[in-house]
């Protein structure tokens, strides 16, 4: 099948490549974005292939109907950047990859609780200035303090996993109660309040939706501990990012620990070196010391680039072939 890959990245392309011998698929890989503007590139395509900042709207969706597009492959989990509603109405089958290593965006959160904790990204830059200096650098240990989850799901039950290994006491709230967390793990499951009140660190693995749209805003994070850390490495708009700076100015937030922002749409995934930062409020959050901000790149592990592609060019072949689409996005 012809497929058009949007928001093409070095670090994917290989992987897709190795997969894609045994499908068969000819691919052109495009740089833009997929969006209103870049839509039509698809002409000639019978299946796009997006990423997590690629923008589907119903525009954009309209336009790719008019290229002939008949199905929308995303390579990755979430798909709040569609709109399900309007492909549907275009006749445009969405599917998605579910599952991709957990362990990846799980790792990658205890990654971020580390490098604050310990402030290695400080300690990083003193020793190569010849600064071996210890002010500002202590941390805690982890061992025996509360950690909150909220969403545990697989990623969320792999971090879970991972924290009380450290010796932590883990309490998560999810609307679906795992019991072999609470069985094999201790994890205890209690409301969003209680959460936000006893945890030391709080870790966000929710997907965004209308339900979760600034789930942590001003009322949230008063409600948490003086100095609790907060990561997110679910997505941006879970956070109200000025409820958060708010919070991190009056030190009631001692440590943010981001992989996603909510307007990281069109920066994240660029190299923006030479330009000037037009988004003020993360241009403030890059001015916190006991803020750590990576570009969305929880995800990217050798293992969960070579589910991704596997996945996603199975769900090309399946579509080719009439089989049922398992991973197609219903709404
Ligand atoms: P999942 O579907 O396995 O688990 C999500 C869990 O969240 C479910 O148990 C669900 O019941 C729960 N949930 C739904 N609404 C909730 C709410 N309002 N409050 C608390 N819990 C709620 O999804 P998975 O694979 O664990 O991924 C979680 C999220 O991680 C994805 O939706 C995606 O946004 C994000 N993600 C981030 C990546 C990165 O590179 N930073 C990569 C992959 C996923």
């Amino acid at each position: 099948m012809k497929v058009a890959f949007f928001d093409t990245h070095p670090f994917e392309r290989d992987y897709f490549e190795v997969q894609n011998a045994s499908h068969g698929h000819q691919i052109e890989y495009f740089e833009p974005r997929l969006t209103p503007a870049t839509a039509s590139l698809a002409v000639g395509h019978t299946a796009v292939c997006s990423f997590a900042n690629d923008h589907l709207d119903r525009d954009a969706l309209m336009r790719l109907k008019d290229a002939g597009v008949k199905l929308v492959a995303l390579r990755s989990a979430g798909f709040n950047h569609v709109d399900v509603g309007a492909a549907r109405e275009f006749g445009i089958h969405v599917v998605r990859v579910p599952a991709y290593s957990p362990y990846a965006v799980a790792e990658h959160a205890v990654a971020l609780i580390m490098e604050l904790n310990r402030k290695l990204h400080r300690a990083y830059y003193r020793v190569r200035e010849g600064n071996f200096s210890l002010g500002g650098l202590v941390g805690f240990d982890l061992h025996g303090k509360t950690v909150g989850v909220v969403g545990t799901g697989r990623i969320g039950s792999a971090f879970a996993s991972i924290m009380t290994g450290f010796g932590c006491h883990v309490v998560a709230y999810d609307p679906i109660t795992n019991s072999d967390l609470e069985k094999r793990l201790g994890v205890k499951y209690v409301s969003l309040l209680e959460l936000y009140s006893v945890s030391d660190i709080i870790s966000l693995h929710a997907p965004l939706n209308p339900n979760s749209h600034h789930l942590i805003d001003d009322a949230a994070l008063a409600r948490m501990k003086k100095g609790v850390m907060l990561i997110n490495t679910g997505r941006g708009a879970l956070v109200d990012t000025h409820a958060l700076i708010a919070a991190l100015k009056s030190g009631h937030i001692g440590f943010a620990g981001l992989d996603v922002y909510e307007e990281e749409e069109g920066i994240f995934f660029q190299d923006l070196s030479d330009k000037v930062l037009q988004d003020d409020q993360l241009a403030r959050l890059l001015t916190f010391p006991n803020v750590f901000v990576t570009a969305h790149q929880g995800f990217l592990t050798r293992e969960a680039l070579t589910n991704i592609a596997e996945t996603t060019l199975q769900n090309i072949t399946d579509f080719e072939q009439a089989k049922p689409l398992i991973n197609e996005v219903k709404g």
